[in-house]
């Protein structure tokens, strides 16, 4: 085996992706033996949503920023494809890595299997088992074309099991928590408020139905709490077109722009309750020890209902009060998400793939 540099790619879009890339970049930073390449494709482009994160992080601006924007999912799909297949082209990386389940995943794999590129997929094998959620789409579009899955739980490895996927499946943890284990999480001075709620809500089944936001807006209004909502761009605007303005009531939900990582795990980790769709700051709520209600009528991360911190209520108002009055803590914690090493660990396992020899 040669000193040869291999070169990764990795193909990110999405908030969540940003994250996960910065604790890979860290582990990937480390070997002389590797060079890694960062493709954006622009499918987050706010800068609250995107460059937030590259500057919190201290990420090298990314090589490419295929600046795909909102599209509808094929669309953004196809426009992804297309900037993918270019680069993928011009830069013959010698394996691709993709995070995740958004639509820049799947396009990022589908460019990949089409030029015989190995495909690396870091947080495989979550299932939600319901094609109609975009997401789920995604994930199985991705696992059907990875050849190195990395799958945050036991319960990932055996989801892929049962589809017959057996081979190069490791698990490794989940990545982002790497990056709170890492970093020095500092309390800022500020005094936390009275006790309060943290909330977040995004999902397209959610923000796209009427009736369900509405739920989840005047749920919001009714916990009794104070609310710390960071808004996410999609629910913004669906509030502002279904005319719900009127309706967040204002004494009670403190609306703010979408933050930044760190100061999310601040607001998490102080927070009485969370409130949330989203997948992350499911497994964040686990991680902190703080009591999650998912708006959701199911989730990827089980483990975390299965151990009583999460509960889910959907996006039913009555349910959402109540789970909040009802809850009891769970008297235990398996730390089961992670150990802050998943990053080394897939480089590791990067590396015996790629025949690059061990130091
Ligand atoms: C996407 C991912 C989801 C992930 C989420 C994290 C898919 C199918 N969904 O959902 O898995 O959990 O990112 O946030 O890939 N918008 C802006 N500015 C931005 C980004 C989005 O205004 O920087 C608005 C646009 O109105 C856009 C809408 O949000 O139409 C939806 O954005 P999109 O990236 O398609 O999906 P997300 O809801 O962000």
């Amino acid at each position: 085996m040669t000193n040869q540099s291999h070169k990764i790619a990795s193909v990110v879009g999405a908030r969540p992706q940003f994250i996960k890339l910065a604790a890979f970049h860290r582990a990937v930073c480390t070997e002389p033996a590797l060079t890694h390449v960062i493709i954006h494709s622009g499918q987050h482009y706010d800068h609250d949503m995107s460059e937030q994160f590259f500057k919190e992080f201290n990420l090298p601006e990314p090589n490419y920023n295929l600046g795909v924007g909102s599209l509808p999912h094929n669309l953004q799909i196809a426009r992804c494809l297309e900037g993918l297949d270019a680069i993928y082209e011009m830069e013959k990386p010698d394996l691709v890595v993709v995070y995740g389940d958004t639509n820049t995943t799947a396009a990022g794999a589908i460019a990949a299997a089409k030029r015989n590129i190995p495909l690396a997929h870091i947080e495989a094998g979550l299932r939600e088992f319901d094609k109609s959620i975009p997401e789920e789409v995604n994930k199985l579009i991705t696992d059907a074309l990875t050849d190195l899955y990395f799958t945050p739980t036991e319960t990932g490895r055996q989801n892929l099991a049962r589809e017959g996927r057996i081979k190069n499946v490791y698990v490794t943890g989940d990545i982002s928590l790497d990056l709170i284990f890492h970093e020095n999480i500092k309390d800022t001075d500020s005094p936390v408020p009275e006790p309060y709620v943290f909330a977040t809500c995004h999902r397209a089944s959610n923000t796209e139905n009427r009736d369900r936001l509405k739920e989840i807006l005047t749920a919001l209004g009714s916990l009794g709490k104070k609310v710390i909502f960071p808004v996410h761009p999609r629910t913004r605007a669906a509030i502002e077109s279904f005319g719900f303005s009127s309706l967040i009531d204002k004494e009670a939900i403190k609306i703010m722009e979408p933050c930044g990582f760190f100061e999310t795990q601040r607001l998490i980790r102080h927070a009485s309750f969370v409130v949330t769709d989203s997948g992350g700051v499911i497994k964040e709520s686990y991680f902190h020890k703080v009591p999650c209600l998912i708006i959701d009528s199911q989730t990827e991360w089980m483990e975390t209902v299965e151990e009583g911190w999460s509960v889910i209520t959907g996006p039913k108002k009555g349910v959402i009060v109540q789970a909040c009055k009802e809850y009891k803590l769970p008297g235990y914690h398996s730390n089961c998400l992670g150990d802050g090493k998943a990053g080394r660990r897939i480089v590791e396992k990067l590396k015996e793939y790629l025949n690059i020899p061990q130091p």
